[in-house]
């Protein structure tokens, strides 16, 4: 069975070929071709691959391609993990809005919109290659902001794309730590977008135990979001947020935070991820090593202006291994591929899950897996608090879309102007003017705002 990685150059691959190295199982990826559009990174991350599956009998065989079509003809799945305007992109995204006052975090806010904006053009396009190239393969997207960008790959995938983010399952794992269970037992009641989603049950052998953790101050106090949004605000929810929504109910303090820390997110992993090349390079027979220090450091470091603002502290060793997207990932790809049924938070096409959504919307929920593909299984609707919330990031994702498909530099200022955490017209306009300026990428859209 073939894989190809778009992105595969990227710094996460090395995680993805771990997972699959664990994998023993019949029909397993037996050839993983790597397509990037820079040749350097693709050989250092040919170099950690290598190493780390030394000790491993009968590994995946990885080859490396520049050409899109080539990786992608043949293949049983396709990830795509790319990042278009590279980790440059992402320090501009912060720069400007933070310059403004408002966020720029890479998938949250007006710099979440800045990266859909170069990212859906080149996601669209890849998409309209596989449905013609490979229409049998299955495409798992990794590429942030990973709502939007899914959404507008299904307009040529249908339910062909599947969207995949580990924030879910970390929160999951996390909660059935704190209530001292098997997160395998447990069914997590889990629903919203990708980054804004919430646990409103932990249903285990037809009891909830969310209850019973909101009323235990020291296990909130044990685990991350407990720490991150106090439990006096969980209580009052009656659930618990995605971490990333640590941005909409806090958003001054994290503000100030990001604005009080030295380097932003985007300008400490430029650092990191420069270093780490550069390292290959000099010295590509220690790559590995240079990989996972490098990794553990990113791990370490992850969400530090959240828990900077919330007073946090650092995060727990088991948060460190790595999210486990990764896991998702193959779980994803065995249950599609084996027809093994498998319950997983994914993002797919609404259909009727989400009654205030549309059937096209793409949404973040438990979905039943199997050969037939990922369908959704809500069972309760989203509380009011978040229907407000969803719908109108929802309706910023769809002008996002709609700007970048038709080049419509006015769909790109509706889409800054109504995002909750923008909070002027007037500085939508200047955080437009901003990014058409400082981002290469969005040429296509800077010449249709001058014509007006
Ligand atoms: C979490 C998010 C991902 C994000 C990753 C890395 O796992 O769910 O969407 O890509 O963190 O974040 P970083 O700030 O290290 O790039
Ligand atoms: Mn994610």
């Amino acid at each position: 069975m073939r894989l190809a990685v778009l992105g595969g150059g990227g710094f996460r691959v090395p995680l993805v070929h771990r997972a699959l190295l664990a994998d023993r199982g019949p029909g397993r990826v037996t050839e993983l071709v790597l397509h990037d559009l820079d040749k350097a990174r693709l050989d250092a991350i040919g170099h950690v691959l290598a190493q780390q599956a030394a000790d491993c009998a009968d590994p995946p065989r990885v080859t490396t391609t520049t050409d899109l079509d080539e990786a992608i003809t043949g293949a049983t799945f396709v990830f795509s993990a790319i990042r278009v305007g590279g980790l440059e992109g992402r320090v501009t995204d912060e720069q400007v809005a933070l310059g403004e006052g408002v966020l720029g975090q890479e998938t949250v806010g007006a710099g979440g919109i800045a990266y859909g904006l170069r990212t859906i053009p080149v996601a669209m396009e890849i998409a309209r290659r596989v449905a013609v190239r490979a229409p049998e393969a299955w495409v798992i997207n990794f590429t942030n902001p990973a709502g939007m960008v899914t959404e507008a790959m299904s307009r040529h995938l249908g339910d062909r794309v599947i969207g995949i983010c580990d924030s879910p399952v970390g929160l999951g794992r996390r909660v059935a730590k704190a209530l001292g269970i098997d997160p395998a037992t447990a069914w997590f009641d889990y629903a919203g977008l990708n980054h804004l989603g919430w646990l409103r049950g932990v249903h285990v052998g037809g009891r909830d135990l969310l209850p019973r953790l909101l009323a235990d101050p020291d296990a909130l106090h044990s685990f991350e979001e407990g720490r991150l949004f106090g439990a006096d605000w969980l209580r009052t929810l009656g659930a618990i947020p995605n971490e990333y929504l640590h941005y909409y109910y806090f958003t001054r303090d994290a503000v100030q935070a990001a604005r009080d820390l030295p380097h932003s997110r985007g300008a400490v992993l430029t650092e990191q991820q420069r270093r780490f090349y550069e390292s290959v390079r000099r010295d590509p027979g220690h790559a590995l090593a240079a990989w996972e220090s490098a990794r553990i450091e990113r791990e370490v470091t992850y969400g530090a202006e959240s828990r900077e603002a919330a007073g946090a502290g650092h995060r727990d060793a088991d948060d460190l291994e790595s999210g486990g997207y990764e896991k998702v990932a193959l779980a994803l790809m065995r249950a599609i591929a084996h027809d093994e049924r498998a319950t997983l938070i994914l993002n797919v096409r609404n259909r009727t899950t989400l009654s205030t959504l549309d059937d096209n919307a793409v949404v973040e929920v438990p979905c039943v897996v199997d050969a037939g593909g990922a369908r959704p299984v809500v069972a309760d609707q989203l509380p009011d608090y978040a229907q407000a919330l969803v719908g109108a990031v929802k309706a910023v994702e769809r002008a996002t879309i709609h700007a970048a498909v038709h080049a419509d530099p006015t769909a790109a200022l509706k889409a800054l102007a109504l995002h909750p955490l923008v909070d002027s017209v007037t500085v939508a306009r200047r955080l437009l003017d901003g990014y058409l300026r400082k981002i290469p990428e969005l040429a296509y859209l800077r010449e249709n705002h001058r014509a007006r």
